[in-house]
């Protein structure tokens, strides 16, 4: 009961996505290249078990894509976006997505975009963490198809339009209804913090100077984090589980355990409040809003049709 009742939420969740999205469709390879998912899930699952930090820096990509320009790949071509503060020495896996486009190319030339390859590598990424006791009907998510590649990119609007570790809620509330998603798509995909690691520049002030912080867990960090120097040595985002996303996070919020400041505002005597133990005490309930908002997420101002163009290369525009 409970099984099929989800399911269907699924196919409606689906059906909502295409229709928000204009022609974008979870079908939209399915003649042009058959084998284009396949392709993108063993690249992902190879990486992920080579490196299992791969996972959290490729969702971590498509958000930064996504951000900018809506999902356009912007943010793969060199130089330009990758330059942002909030990018420049922190984003990671490129290399995946050059990798993987190179063997889509080779089954079928010019067919696949980087836009979607990285929005389906996102999507594989929380498939190779997630917990699979939650649902995996949900986490699994047929993400909506047919982006096309920009012809440029913005390195300011990177700056201006991605949040930083050093936000108040009502930044991060800004940043993200800009872009077209409520707060709870904001608190639910903050949920991505429950993988990856953060460089010690980011939350250095946090744990020296913050007080709504558990006192033992900003102790320990210090150790690796000194007031000078050192800000890129690694620490990771969740205390208690570095590659399994899962709704953790949302517990460490309740006992002063967000690593960034960004992260503990939501869970700060404020608005938040509520959704953070709701999503702390129901799994499913934080799965369900993490599947919305990562659907909502990639559907950011797609480039269809005739607009931009599908990239040979994901790095560089084409000559
Ligand atoms: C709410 C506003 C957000 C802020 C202020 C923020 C900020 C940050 C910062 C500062 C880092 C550490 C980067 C570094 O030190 O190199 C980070 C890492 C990360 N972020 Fe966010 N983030 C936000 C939302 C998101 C969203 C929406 C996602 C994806 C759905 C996401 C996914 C990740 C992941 C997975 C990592 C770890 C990456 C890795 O280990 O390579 N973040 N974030
Ligand atoms: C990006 O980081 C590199 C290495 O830390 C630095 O040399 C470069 O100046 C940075 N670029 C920008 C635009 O800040
Ligand atoms: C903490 O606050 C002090 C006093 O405002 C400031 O000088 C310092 O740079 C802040 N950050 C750290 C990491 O100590
Ligand atoms: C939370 O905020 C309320 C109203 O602003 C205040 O009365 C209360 O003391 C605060 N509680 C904590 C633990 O800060």
């Amino acid at each position: 009961m409970a099984a099929s009742a989800s399911y269907l939420s699924l196919v409606v969740l689906v059906a909502l996505a295409a229709v928000v999205s204009g022609q974008l469709s979870p079908t939209f390879y399915d003649t042009s290249c058959t084998r284009a998912l396949a392709t993108i899930k063993s690249g992902v699952m190879a990486a992920v078990s080579s490196d299992p930090r791969m996972g959290a820096s490729l969702l971590r990509l498509h958000f930064h894509d996504c951000f900018v320009q809506g999902c356009d790949a912007s943010v793969l071509l060199s130089g330009m976006e990758q330059n942002a503060i909030p990018n420049n020495g922190s984003l990671r896996g490129f290399g995946v997505i050059d990798s993987i486009k190179t063997q889509i190319e080779a089954i079928c030339a010019q067919t696949v975009s980087c836009a979607d390859i990285l929005t389906v590598a996102a999507r594989d990424s929380v498939v190779a963490v997630r917990i699979s006791s939650y649902d995996p009907r949900r986490a699994i998510m047929e993400v909506p198809l047919g982006r096309r590649d920009s012809i440029d990119a913005n390195e300011a609007a990177a700056n201006s339009d991605l949040p930083g570790p050093t936000s108040s809620r009502s930044d991060l509330e800004l940043a993200f209804s800009n872009k077209g998603l409520l707060t709870v798509d904001m608190v639910a995909l903050s949920g991505a913090h429950t993988i990856g690691q953060a460089q010690c520049g980011t939350f250095k002030d946090r744990i020296y100077n913050e007080t709504n912080i558990d006192t033992t867990f900003a102790t320990s960090l210090r150790a690796n984090c000194p007031r000078s120097n050192g800000d890129g040595s690694l620490a990771n985002l969740d205390t208690t589980t570095a590659n399994t996303l899962h709704n953790a996070y949302y517990t460490n919020l309740m006992s002063q355990k967000g690593l960034l400041h960004s992260d503990q505002v939501l869970f700060n005597n404020d608005t938040t409040d509520n959704t953070v133990r709701n999503f702390a005490s129901n799994p499913a309930a934080f799965s369900s809003a993490f599947t919305t908002a990562m659907i909502k997420m990639g559907n950011i101002a797609p480039k269809m049709g005739t607009q931009g163009q599908i990239r040979l290369s994901c790095s560089r525009v084409n000559s």
